[in-house]
């Protein structure tokens, strides 16, 4: 039997990403007409160790949201009540697990579910707390699109847009200045955003992390071009991206918050473009424009309908799941099947084919092999 709900608790855990006002709201809405109430946690997880952090969330506080970037609850990657870290009196950190504090503010507070909004760091967290006896329900929120069970995690869409904007203008000032222009995006360890926008925007090279590059093959290309009286080329980059026997670029060694931060791939890749083509080569960062601002009409409907799923596996009863799309319906994967791995740009999609056979290098020699 289905149990009695009557408050639930919402948090949005790690980075933003377009589309987290709407599942709130969404939820909030699902919520209400139930009858239920709902508690908001401010500042990710970190908000379930400071009942302070919670606020109380009715029609009038998420009215007018949908549309909007960011998020009500505050987004922080840093919270993770399992690894705390507590600095002590000698100036040293050490790491605490603080999940027995979140498990008695929950059952004080009359909590009887959280969903959980979040990318893999968070559905990681989500999951730990469901073993801890915490019922929970995740709701797939990323730009990189890298978490497996679902067909599309929101915030995919709108990055890909902004994504495909910022490259279209590139290309009228790579044309007139006869320059080539790397393109850096995010996307992690995934090259789902580098490929969309890649594919969407026309550009001639896509280099993502799935694909270790070859530098002569990125350089051969633009010269083919060259030689056809194409004396401009946009090379989109991956952040994750890197070169056949090398290593992904870091800005710095420092992990700060639950990962360390990714960055500077681009600028290496114009550089070398530059010394062996002789082509004047310029780098340009999106960096967080991805994640700001509006949600597409996509990420609208998709994190709406995430969010009154949600409520209605709370209502039934589930536990430990996640909601997922899966074309044209949305489902519940097990928490457990979608941790400690990642959705991949699989080498043999169509997405890829498609890539291939429209001429688009991968910066890995394809063409030449011979191989379609
Ligand atoms: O996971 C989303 C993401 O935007 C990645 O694409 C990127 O590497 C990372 O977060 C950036 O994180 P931060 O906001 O901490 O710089």
């Amino acid at each position: 039997m289905a149990p009695r709900i009557r408050r639930i608790a919402i948090t949005t855990g790690g980075g933003d990403a377009p589309g987290l006002n709407a599942v709130v709201r969404a939820v909030v809405l699902a919520s209400k007409r139930r009858g239920w109430d709902v508690l908001g946690v401010r500042r990710g997880y970190e908000g379930l160790l400071d009942p302070e952090k919670l606020v109380q969330l009715d029609r009038e506080s998420v009215r007018g949201i949908t549309h909007l970037g960011g998020s009500i609850l505050g987004a922080t990657n840093k919270g993770n009540p399992l690894r705390w870290p507590v600095k002590l009196p000698s100036g040293e950190v050490t790491i605490v697990d603080r999940s027995a504090e979140v498990l008695t503010n929950f059952h004080r507070l009359g909590i009887d579910a959280l969903i959980a909004i979040g990318g893999d760091g968070s559905m990681r967290i989500a999951h730990r707390l469901g073993e801890l006896g915490l019922p929970v329900v995740g709701v797939p929120k990323t730009i990189d699109n890298d978490l497996p069970g679902t067909a599309l995690t929101f915030g995919f869409d709108t990055a890909v847009s902004v994504a495909t904007e910022a490259i279209d203008r590139l290309h009228s000032t790579a044309e007139a200045h006869e320059r080539v222009f790397t393109v850096e995006l995010m996307g992690r360890y995934a090259g789902w955003i580098a490929l969309h926008a890649g594919i969407a925007a026309t550009a001639d090279i896509i280099l993502i992390p799935e694909i270790p590059f070859d530098i002569d093959a990125v350089c051969r290309k633009i010269m083919e071009r060259e030689a056809l009286g194409r004396h401009f080329s946009i090379v989109v980059v991956a952040e994750g991206a890197r070169p056949i026997g090398g290593e992904m670029v870091f800005q710095d060694s420092t992990v700060r918050g639950r990962e360390s931060r990714l960055g500077g791939i681009g600028e290496q890749v114009a550089r070398q473009i530059e010394e062996r083509t002789g082509k004047e080569a310029r780098n340009l960062v999106l960096g967080h424009l991805q994640r700001g601002g509006s949600p597409s009409a996509f990420d609208r409907v998709t994190a709406q309908r995430f969010g009154a799923a949600a409520v209605q596996v709370v209502a039934d009863g589930g536990r430990g799941v996640m909601v997922a799309l899966d074309p044209p319906e949305i489902k519940t994967v097990p928490l457990a099947d979608v941790i400690d791995k990642l959705s991949l740009v699989p080498l043999d999609c169509d997405t890829i084919k498609t890539a291939r056979d429209i001429g688009i290098c991968l910066g890995d020699s394809w063409e030449e092999r011979g191989v379609w």
